[in-house]
């Protein structure tokens, strides 16, 4: 079992002292929850590691795991900054009243109408992704409501992390950021620090997701302070300002709980490596900016779905069909990512024998399968089926394929559930469509 679940008295799981059988027949299924508190403990634990170990730092969640409303509230509250990388995120952000001076601007195609809200609403730090956005800024920077627009460079380390080829992104073959070659981001940060309009705070780089060892954030860092170092020896540019952006993997099934770091563990290292290169190079402690996104909410969400038709393939296969699937939880599909789930209504078997079936969805889709193999006690139709640690990129990257309505989320922290994003109706499926499609299709 991963996070801070429990089994009561009638059998049946909860989260955030929430049965979750209740939780399902009051919101109905599939439903997202989140156990609030410990989305608040992660963020507690990289608080102190960094509290304890390095005197200047901003920690900011990455919005693109999962961000509504209530969570960017709950950040806010939090006194974290936020990472947003679309007009989407940033407007969202911007409507549920998260101060925008603590928002970090990502991406590699912000579009025109994207750079004119964001240089309009404010921004804490603006993420220049290419030469062609720096050009851009050069001449839209005037327009910044707020005097000089605070940058950081996104640099492409050459580091390869060692996890899925799609969830790379600090090896110099990327489409982003500046590559170290051919003195491109010297460049560029040159001639962004002569400018009227911009402010260059630092460098950024993330060079990927899901990371198992802490070794290739420590080489990111070594090379960033490196260049650093160049900055300043060739054109006496110091920058104060490292963000070393998200990629803290997390364990998604319980023989992985041992391999991965620990947040404590993570930070602790990276406020070492940044003081020890600092001290070789003689160089001013810079602020230290994360961007963590999976570590904070992954293990924190779970996905109740309920169980449906139960398929018997006489000596192949039990298949488990739920009642959501690859629109709700696209990854194993994209990744073939890993999940474990637990029969809500029934956690332990009680003397029941145990079966090896295989989860799948309810799409038109073979491959819509989101556990090929699991072991667990028989299921019935109408049972609960929990799966765990689906809080990160799971409602961010949900759809509406075969236009199955997207589930609603719910928040739950000491025995009490509130609903933050109601599921998707029918109605919502055809809001947008303009042609005449009112009840009965007459309107
Ligand atoms: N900062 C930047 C610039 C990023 O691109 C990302 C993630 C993060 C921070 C947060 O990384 P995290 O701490 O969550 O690993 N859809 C994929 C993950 C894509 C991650 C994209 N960037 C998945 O489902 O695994």
């Amino acid at each position: 079992m991963l996070g801070q679940k429990r089994v009561n008295e009638l059998n049946h799981l909860e989260i955030g002292s929430c049965d979750v059988v209740t939780l399902a027949e009051q919101f109905g299924t599939p439903l997202y929850v989140f156990d609030e508190g410990e989305i608040r403990s992660a963020i507690r634990e990289y608080k102190e590691a960094f509290s304890t170990n390095y005197p200047r730092f901003h920690i900011a969640y990455a919005g693109k795991a999962f961000l509504c409303a209530a969570m960017c509230r709950l950040v806010a509250e939090e006194g974290l900054w936020l990472d947003v990388v679309s007009g989407g995120e940033y407007f969202v952000a911007r409507e549920s009243g998260f101060p925008m001076d603590r928002v970090i601007f990502h991406g590699n195609n912000k579009t025109d109408s994207e750079r004119s809200l964001a240089l309009q609403s404010g921004v804490g730090r603006w993420v220049v992704d290419s030469f062609e956005e720096l050009e851009c800024l050069l001449e839209e920077g005037k327009n910044y409501i707020h005097g000089k627009l605070p940058v950081l460079f996104r640099i492409t380390p050459g580091i390869d992390p060692h996890t899925h080829a799609y969830i790379t992104t600090g090896k110099i073959d990327s489409k982003f950021g500046f590559p170290l070659v051919e003195s491109i981001a010297e460049k560029a940060i040159v001639l962004a620090a002569s400018s009227h309009h911009l402010d260059v705070r630092g460098l950024h780089c993330h060079i990927g997701s899901q990371i198992r060892t802490i070794e290739p954030f420590l080489k990111a860092a070594e090379v960033l302070l490196d260049f650093m170092a160049v900055l300043r020896a060739r054109h006496g540019i110091t920058l104060d300002e490292l963000d070393l952006g998200g990629g803290l993997g997390v364990p998604y099934l319980d023989e992985e709980k041992v391999s991965f770091p620990s947040i404590r563990s993570y930070v602790t290292a990276l406020c070492e490596k940044v003081r020890e290169k600092c001290l070789s190079l003689s160089y001013p402690l810079p602020v230290i900016f994360v961007e963590p996104g999976r570590s904070i909410v992954n293990t924190a969400g779970s996905t109740l779905y309920r169980v449906g038709f139960v398929k018997e393939v006489p000596g192949v296969k039990k298949y488990v069909a739920v009642d959501g699937g690859m629109t709700d939880n696209p990854r194993p599909m994209l990744y073939g990512a890993r999940y474990q789930a637990i029969v809500g209504n029934r956690v332990e078997s009680k003397g029941m024998p145990w079966e090896k079936v295989a989860i799948v969805g309810k799409c038109c889709e073979s491959g819509d399968i989101l556990i090929p193999e699991i072991e667990l006690p028989r299921v019935w139709r109408g049972d609960i089926l929990v799966v765990e640690g689906t809080g990160a990129y799971n409602y961010s990257m949900a759809s509406n394929y075969n236009l199955v309505p997207r589930p609603g989320v719910v928040f739950v922290r000491d025995g009490a559930a509130r609903l933050v994003v109601r599921p998707e109706s029918l109605s919502d499926l055809v809001r947008r469509d303009l042609v005449p499609c009112g009840e009965s299709g007459k309107t």
